[in-house]
């Protein structure tokens, strides 16, 4: 938790549109952090919201939260979305239930920040298959549904620390949002005339405690704390202010990401596609 003088609760950015109205959108990884506050927005926008996530009880305990709060329409799905079958499972049925997949968020990673020396066999893997294949997975697995409507729209969370080299980020952001930028190019071009866009906003450093739960379950293995040693992230600190790649020099606010991801999720991000774009206070410029 940050020291009140760091949070980031004044910069929290509120809602002024409602552009689901009967769309439906999946949210991966949503059952906390920046993933809750994206299915938040967008059920608050008037989408029924799908929220995928490993933890399944606490997606479930999520998708009640949020259904209460606002009143609308959540729904659980517990599975690793990295292992085959699992997201075509979530597609199919989400498309049972709602007839239609209109928009995919790929926000599920593992944040395992350290020196790509001292990971060990079984985080190397994890980081892997938990950074790249969940994305790739839910690409193909949405796609059909959406190419069948002739519309859809995928946004990928990224991640800037890619862009800027920053240390203890080889995996996470060096191969997972390194590979998730390719993907989005190149994926965007394969759907170029089919109604479907393809973008990715990555963040720079996010209070993603403040998620919205009022009453937050301790931190469980997706926030392990040996995937970030304190010393690592006292280093990162360090590093980052030496670099003087502090952009406005504070975390985001997580409404401040989800109202950008949710921009490109709706029909008004109807001529951007391919792109990536920056919401990190600029810790990263063109
Ligand atoms: N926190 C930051 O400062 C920061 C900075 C830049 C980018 N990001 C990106 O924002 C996104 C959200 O980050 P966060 O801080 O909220 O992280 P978080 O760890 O709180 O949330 C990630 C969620 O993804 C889920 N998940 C992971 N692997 C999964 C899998 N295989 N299948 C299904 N669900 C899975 C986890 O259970 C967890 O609920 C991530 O893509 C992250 O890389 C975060």
């Amino acid at each position: 938790m940050l020291a009140p003088q760091y949070a980031t609760t004044p910069f929290a950015v509120a809602n002024q549109c409602r552009r689901f109205e009967g769309q439906v959108a999946i949210v991966t990884g949503a059952a906390q952090g920046l993933g809750r506050v994206i299915a938040h927005r967008l059920g608050q926008e008037g989408a029924s919201v799908v929220v995928a996530d490993i933890q399944g009880e606490r997606a479930e305990r999520t998708a009640s939260q949020l259904s209460e709060e606002l009143d609308g329409i959540f729904v659980p799905f517990a599975g690793d979305l990295s292992e085959a079958g699992v997201a075509d499972r979530m597609a199919t049925q989400t498309r049972e239930r709602f007839g239609h997949i209109d928009a995919l968020v790929n926000n599920a990673a593992a944040l395992i920040r350290l020196k790509l020396v001292d990971m060990s066999e079984e985080l190397l893997q994890k980081g892997v298959q938990w950074n790249v294949w969940n994305t790739l997975r839910c690409c193909k697995a949405v796609l059909p549904h959406m190419l069948e409507a002739k519309y859809g729209r995928i946004v990928n969370i990224g991640g800037e620390a890619w862009r800027v080299g920053l240390p203890f980020h080889t995996i996470l952001a060096g191969v997972g949002k390194g590979s998730m930028v390719g993907l989005t190019v190149t994926l965007a071009g394969e759907v170029l005339r089919d109604g479907i866009t393809v973008n990715c906003v990555s963040p720079g450093g996010i209070e993603t405690a403040a998620d919205g739960d009022l009453d937050p379950l301790p931190p469980s293995g997706f926030r392990d704390p040996s995937w970030n040693p304190p010393e690592v992230m006292r280093a990162m600190g360090q590093e980052m202010v030496a670099r003087n790649s502090l952009g406005m020099g504070r975390l985001a606010h997580p409404t401040e990401i989800a109202a950008a991801v949710a921009f490109f999720a709706s029909r008004e991000a109807s001529f951007a596609t391919g792109q990536h774009v920056g919401v990190s206070g600029g810790m990263a410029m063109l």
